[in-house]
C-alpha cells in the first residue's frame, strides 16, 4: 500500500434510488476494507447542496487526496463533483466517478444481494483506478473575435447578424453567387397565417447583412483548406480566382441541404411531368409571376400540356429504413396544393401520403386545403401508388387504405415529395474541420440533447438545415443559438479544454508513424526526424493512438493502460466465470446504458462495465488480459456507425476487435466469447437485450 495515497469514497442513497435495492451500508463497510481507502461514507442524497458541503469538509479533515463517487451515471453528475472536489483543494483529475444506480440499483431491482454484489465490484474497480489517477489541468487558449459562417442561407446569415451585431467580425463563405441559399428556389412560405414571397424574406436578410460593417461577404467562393483549431484558425479560400487567407477564432457550419434525386423512381427523369417538389416551387414562381388567380391555364414548360390534373405522392425514399421522416415534406405538400389551387381552383389536386405530420401551427393549411377541395388519399406503408402511361397519359393507381378501394388518378403532373440530405460540399467540410456526419448525410451534432449545436470540436457550431431538414422559422432559431455558441469563448476571449488528451513518451517510439496517420484530429505532429508530438489543443483524448501504437508510448490522462488494466483485475478477482468485463464508451454506449437504467429494463448482474471516452480506446492486451483472468466474456461497446463522437473512433475499433480475435483464435480462446456491439443513447433495450442474450450465449445465467 502506498501509504501516501488516500482514498475517500462516498456511497450515495440517493434516497431510495439505490438503497432500496443496494444494501449500502454493506458497500460502504466493503470499501473500508479496500487498500487505500482510509474513508467511506453513507449519504442520503449526496449531490443535495448540504451533502456536496459535508463532502468538502470530509475531504479536509480526512486529507483525502483521491476521491471515489459512487452514486447516479457520471454523465450528468460528474461536472458538479468535480466542481465540489476542486473547491475543497483536490486537483479535479483525483476524482473517479462509480455509477451504482443506473448500473446497479434500477437493473437489478429483484435481485438486491447480487445488486450489492455487483456495487461492491464496481466500488472496488473505482478505488483501484483512484489509486493511479494522477493530476490533470484543463488547457486554456486564447480565443480572438473572429468568426467563419460556412453558408449564406437563411441559418448563416441569421448567425452572422448575430454575430456582428454583438461586436464581433463575421465572415460568410458562400459558394453561389448570391446569398439566400435553398430558399431562393422556394415560392412562398407560409407559417400559421403568414404567407410571404420567400424572395422578400431573402431579400429583407439580404439587405441587413450587406448593411452590416462587422459582416465580410465571400460569394462564389470555395474553401481550399482549413488548418488549425479553436482561435487559431487558418482559411484559405478560392473567391473568383483569387485567394484570400483569413485568420479564424471560430466557425459555424450552416451549409444547408439538398433534394434527394428520386432517379428512376415513378418514371422520374423519364417523364417531364414527374417533377420534385423544389422543381415544383420554380414552376409556381413563374405560374405566380404570370398568371392572376383563380382561374389561371397553367402549363408545364417541359411537357408543354395544359395542366388540369396533379398528383402529390409523399415520403418518396423517406421514412422508411434507410432513412427518417424529412419531417417538413407534409406541410411542404399542402403549402404548394393550395398554391396551385390559388391559382387555378378547377384544377384537381390529390395527396397521396401515408402518415400526415403536420403540426398544430400547420392545421390551419391543413383545414384550407380541404376546404379547397385538396383531395387526401392515405396508401399503406407496404403498397406505394404505381405510375402507369397508356397512350401517352400518365396516372396514379392508389389503394386508398381508409376507403379500402383503388383508385387510377390521371396526372397531368406528378409531384414527388422526396427527401433531403446534406449539401453537396459536405465530405470536403467534414474533412477541412474533422467533424462527423450522419448516415442520412447530414453534419452530426456532438450530442442530441446536451450539444445540439455544437461539434466534438470546440468552437465549431452547427445551425439549419445542415442537420437535418427544418422550417425556416427553426432554421432562423438555430442560426442564433449557433451564434451563441461560437460567441461564448470570444466573448471569454478564451477556452478551457478538457485535460483528458495523449501524452507520448518517445523512449521506445520506433517512429512507426501510426499514431499521427490514425489521429481523427490530425492533432499528432512529426518534427523532421519524424519524431511525434501531441497538439494537446487539438487532441480529443479518444485513445485511438494509444491503443494502436505498438510500443505502449502513449498515455491518455485520466485513461492510462494501467488505470484501465487495474480495474479488469479488480473487476475479475473473484469469480470471473461468472463475469462479463464490459467496456463501453462515455457517449452513446454509456448514454444506452444509462438509458436502460432510467427505462428500469432488467437485465442480469454479470456486467462490469468500464468507461472509456471512445470505443477505440480499448487496446488488444487488455481484452486478452481479460480473458487470461478467466473472464466468461468480454463486451466492447460504442456508438452506432456514424455516430462515434471522435469521427472515426468507431471504425478503428472495428478493425482492432477483428485483429483482437485472431490473435486470441491462436492463444486458444473461444473467440465467440468476444462480443462487439454498438448502441445509440436512446438505445437501452438493445444493451439489456446484449446482455440477456450474451449471458445466454455463455451460459452464465
Ligand atoms: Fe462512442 Fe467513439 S465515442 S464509439
Amino acid at each position: 500500500m502506498n501509504e501516501d495515497i488516500r482514498v475517500g469514497v462516498f456511497v450515495c442513497d440517493c434516497g431510495s434510488n439505490i438503497a432500496g435495492f443496494v444494501n449500502v451500508p454493506e458497500v460502504v463497510e466493503y470499501s473500508k476494507g479496500l487498500k487505500n481507502v482510509v474513508f467511506a461514507y453513507e449519504g442520503k442524497w449526496s449531490c443535495s447542496v448540504d451533502a456536496l458541503a459535508s463532502m468538502q469538509e470530509s475531504i479536509k479533515e480526512h486529507n483525502l487526496n483521491r476521491v471515489v463517487i459512487a452514486s447516479c451515471t457520471p454523465r450528468t453528475h460528474e461536472p458538479v463533483f468535480k466542481k465540489t472536489v476542486k473547491e475543497a483543494g483536490l486537483n479535479p483529475y483525483l476524482l473517479e466517478f462509480v455509477s451504482i444506480r443506473e448500473q446497479v440499483s434500477w437493473v437489478h431491482m429483484k435481485e438486491p444481494e447480487a445488486a450489492t454484489e455487483k456495487a461492491k465490484d464496481l466500488v472496488k474497480m473505482g478505488v483501484a483506478k483512484a489509486i493511479l489517477l494522477e493530476e490533470g489541468e484543463e488547457i486554456r487558449l486564447p480565443v480572438g473575435t473572429d468568426c467563419m459562417i460556412i453558408g449564406g442561407g437563411m441559418a448563416g446569415m441569421t448567425a452572422a447578424l448575430n454575430i456582428a451585431e454583438q461586436g464581433f467580425k463575421a465572415y460568410i463563405v458562400e459558394k453561389q453567387p448570391q446569398l439566400g441559399g435553398i430558399l431562393n428556389r422556394v415560392s412562398n412560405v407560409s407559417h400559421n397565417h403568414i404567407n410571404m414571397p420567400a424572395a422578400e424574406i431573402v431579400k429583407a436578410k439580404t439587405d441587413l447583412v450587406k448593411a452590416n460593417p462587422n459582416i465580410t461577404v465571400y460569394t462564389s467562393t470555395d474553401i481550399e483548406s482549413v488548418d488549425g483549431y479553436i482561435g487559431n484558425y487558418k482559411f484559405v479560400l478560392n473567391t473568383n480566382g483569387e485567394t484570400v487567407n483569413l485568420d479564424i477564432s471560430t466557425v459555424i457550419v450552416a451549409t444547408g441541404m439538398r433534394e434527394i434525386e428520386p432517379e428512376g423512381m415513378f418514371q422520374y427523369g423519364n417523364d417531364p411531368r414527374v417533377i420534385t417538389q423544389l422543381q415544383l416551387e420554380g414552376l409556381i414562381k413563374v405560374w405566380n409571376a404570370e398568371c392572376g388567380i383563380g382561374k389561371s391555364e397553367i402549363q408545364n414548360p417541359k411537357s408543354k400540356i395544359q395542366i388540369q390534373n396533379v398528383v402529390i405522392i409523399n415520403c418518396v425514399g423517406s421514412k422508411n429504413e434507410e432513412r427518417g421522416c424529412c419531417s417538413i415534406g407534409c406541410p411542404i405538400s399542402v403549402k404548394n396544393a393550395l398554391a396551385i389551387k390559388k391559382i387555378n381552383e378547377d384544377i384537381n389536386v390529390h395527396i397521396l401520403y401515408r402518415d400526415l405530420s403536420m403540426v398544430k401551427d400547420e392545421q390551419i393549411h391543413l383545414q384550407a386545403a380541404k376546404a379547397a377541395g385538396i383531395k387526401f388519399v392515405r396508401f399503406p406503408g407496404d403498397r406505394y401508388p404505381e405510375v402507369t402511361k397508356e397512350d401517352g397519359r400518365l396516372s396514379v393507381d392508389v389503394y386508398d387504405l381508409l376507403l379500402g378501394s383503388e383508385y387510377k388518378l390521371p396526372s397531368d403532373l406528378l409531384v414527388l415529395t422526396v427527401g433531403f440530405t446534406g449539401d453537396e460540399t459536405i465530405d470536403a467540410i467534414r474533412g477541412h474541420l474533422k467533424v462527423s456526419t450522419n448516415k442520412e448525410g447530414f453534419f452530426q451534432e456532438r450530442h442530441i440533447k446536451l450539444g445540439p449545436l455544437d461539434f466534438p470540436s470546440d468552437g465549431v457550431a452547427l445551425c439549419g438545415c445542415a442537420k437535418n431538414p427544418k422550417t425556416l422559422k427553426e432554421t432562423q432559431e438555430e442560426g442564433i443559438g449557433a451564434a451563441m455558441r461560437a460567441s461564448i469563448p470570444m466573448k471569454n476571449g478564451y477556452i478551457e479544454a478538457e485535460g483528458i488528451v495523449a501524452d507520448i513518451d518517445l523512449t521506445n517510439c520506433n517512429n512507426c508513424g501510426i499514431c499521427y496517420k490514425r489521429c481523427p484530429y490530425g492533432a499528432i505532429k512529426v518534427d523532421e526526424n519524424e519524431e511525434p508530438s501531441v497538439i494537446k489543443a487539438l487532441c480529443k483524448g479518444c485513445g485511438l493512438c494509444a491503443a494502436d501504437c505498438p510500443k505502449e508510448c502513449i498515455t491518455i490522462v485520466h485513461y492510462s493502460d494501467e488505470q484501465l488494466l487495474a480495474q479488469v483485475e479488480a473487476a475479475l478477482e473473484e469469480n470471473p466465470e461468472k463475469k462479463i468485463l464490459g467496456f463501453v464508451c462515455h457517449w452513446c454506449a454509456l448514454g444506452g446504458v444509462d438509458m436502460a437504467g432510467v427505462s428500469r429494463l432488467q437485465y442480469p448482474p454479470n456486467a462490469r462495465l468500464i468507461r472509456v471516452m471512445c470505443s477505440a480506446r480499448v487496446p488488444i492486451k487488455l481484452i486478452e488480459r481479460a480473458f487470461e483472468l478467466g473472464a466468461a466474456g468480454v463486451l466492447v461497446v460504442g456508438c452506432e456507425f456514424p455516430t462515434c463522437h471522435y469521427i472515426t473512433g468507431n471504425y478503428a475499433c472495428e478493425t482492432r476487435i477483428k485483429r483482437a480475435r485472431r490473435k486470441l483464435a491462436k492463444k486458444g480462446y473461444n473467440t465467440d466469447n468476444l462480443w462487439l456491439a454498438w448502441c445509440s443513447a436512446a438505445d437501452g433495450p438493445k444493451f439489456a437485450n446484449t446482455m440477456r442474450d450474451m449471458v445466454k450465449q455463455l451460459g452464465i445465467g
